[in-house]
């Protein structure tokens, strides 16, 4: 297997606080890792530096075997990064479809001008919204949406660019415990499909059931990288987060 995302020595500071402080790690092609930790302890920061919506000060991302050091989020994307905000992040004043079809023009479109004529793009945007069960609701907006339609949303317009890697943060949260296997469900099929996953979330069950490998941040720094049976009965672990 192939690293498909290399992380090294990734530091992020605020007003002189390191939210991540020399981060690596790295995740083959295929998998699924989950990414966890208490709250603060970076886990947004990092992957807005892995997607480039923020700028690390140190250390190098690679995706793909390309450098994506220097590279905007929009360019990022493009190479087949996605990732799905904690806060879901709609367009509010668009439908459904509208919302799906814009990553699918900046990203899909834009690899290959010619790869979809108009009327595929609209069959494109229902199949993705298809795929999070929301084709039925293409034409409405995002206020008419429960919050587990907005977190499957949220999914959609980042599946809308056919991610290679998809970064899942907490799109659990709030949910119930339903509406978690739906989601948990959702990112196996896209894992099946080819899509390597990274999750990040608190509800420990969801991760356990989820993740092939846990990787673990407290206060910036990652503590523990590996199993999931043996990440959890780390004495670090239990004593930094799980023990809390
Ligand atoms: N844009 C920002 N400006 C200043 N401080 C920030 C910013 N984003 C995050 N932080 C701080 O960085 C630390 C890590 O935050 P975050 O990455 O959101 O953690 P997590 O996602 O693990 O909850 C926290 O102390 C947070 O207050
Ligand atoms: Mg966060």
């Amino acid at each position: 297997m192939a690293a498909v995302l290399e992380v090294r020595d990734v530091t992020k500071s605020f007003g002189g606080i390191r939210a991540v402080d020399g981060v690596s790690f790295s995740v083959q092609e295929g998998e699924i890792l989950g990414l966890i930790g208490p709250n603060g302890s970076g886990k947004s920061t990092l992957v807005n530096c892995i997607c480039g919506t923020l700028q690390n000060e140190t250390g190098s991302v690679r995706f793909a075997d390309e450098a994506l050091d220097g590279l905007t989020a929009h360019q990022r994307t493009r190479r087949g990064l996605a990732r799905s905000f904690q806060l879901p992040r709609p367009f509010a004043s668009l439908s459904l479809a509208e919302n799906v079809r814009i990553p699918l023009l900046y990203t899909v479109n834009a690899r290959d001008s010619s790869a979809l004529a108009s009327a595929a793009i609209d069959a494109r945007c229902l199949e993705v919204l298809g795929q999070v069960g929301l084709a039925g609701k293409a034409e409405r907006l995002p206020r008419d949406l429960t919050q587990i339609e907005m977190r499957k949303l949220e999914l959609a317009r980042a599946m809308a660019a056919e991610p290679k890697l998809l970064i899942s943060d907490e799109a659990m949260a709030g949910l119930s415990h339903a509406e978690v296997d739906e989601i948990i469900a959702l990112l196996i099929r896209l894992n099946e499909q080819g899509v390597t996953v990274i999750m990040i979330e608190h509800i420990m069950r969801a991760v356990m059931e989820f993740s092939q490998r846990i990787a673990v941040l407290v206060a910036g720094r990652k503590i523990a990288d590996g199993d999931p049976k043996d990440v959890v009965r780390d004495p670090e672990v239990v004593r930094a987060y799980l023990g809390e």
